[in-house]
């Protein structure tokens, strides 16, 4: 009874060293629910993220595309937060470290790296991806085709039953001329 007890707790120890440890080398976590944000132009993005770390830790989030790369903010979190001019009244920054930026336009779509910093100098990164779209230019694009769609279909349904029609004038006037020969020649005039 009592061997098995002392093997229990022994092994209880490893165990919470084992999760210490894991804990200690893997101190900062971001989380974000989606790697992909969309958003359509003049609406807003929110990139949101959930940090877990060792004491305060500091935010910085930098943008990048092909054509240019841009830090755009950086903040204590608790604190108040520098936001670049380039940035100023278009981005909004969170407590949880989360960052908003309304007022989207093109070429805000790329690539945003959240970037946390422990006191200690540990420093973790994380990508999103921001697609902004053009929704009514879409839209739009969508209703004309979907609408030249139904005037081929249209055309198309007309034309066969324009041939269908001839057809059957040629068919019951070619039965008329193979039943009754001698009135073919008066009987083809109309048509
Ligand atoms: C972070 O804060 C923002 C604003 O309060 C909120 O919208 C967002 O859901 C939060 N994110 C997480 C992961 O808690
Ligand atoms: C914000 O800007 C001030 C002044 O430019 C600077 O002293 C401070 O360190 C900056 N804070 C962060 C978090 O970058």
């Amino acid at each position: 009874m009592r061997p098995a007890w002392i093997c229990l707790s022994q092994n209880a120890h490893i165990l919470s060293l084992i999760f210490c440890l894991c804990h200690y080398t893997q101190a900062i976590t971001i989380q974000v629910s989606g790697n992909t944000v969309t958003a359509p132009v003049q609406g807003s993005a929110l990139f949101s993220v959930d940090i877990t770390c060792i004491g305060t830790p500091t935010v910085r989030w930098t943008f990048s595309s092909v054509s240019r790369q841009q830090w755009i903010a950086a903040w204590i979190l608790g604190g108040s937060a520098n936001v670049t001019q380039m940035y100023k009244g278009r981005v909004q920054t969170h407590p949880n470290g989360s960052l908003s930026i309304s007022n989207l336009r093109l070429q805000d779509s790329g690539y945003y790296t959240i970037t946390v910093t422990e006191m200690s100098g540990n420093s973790k990164d994380m990508g999103l991806v921001l697609s902004v779209t053009e929704v009514l230019h879409e839209d739009i694009q969508f209703l004309v085709v979907f609408v030249i769609v139904l005037a081929t279909l249209a055309a198309i349904l007309m034309l066969c039953m324009w041939l269908l029609n001839k057809l059957y004038r040629f068919i019951k006037a070619w039965i008329q001329r193979r039943c009754l020969p001698e009135h073919t020649e008066t009987e083809l005039q109309p048509l």
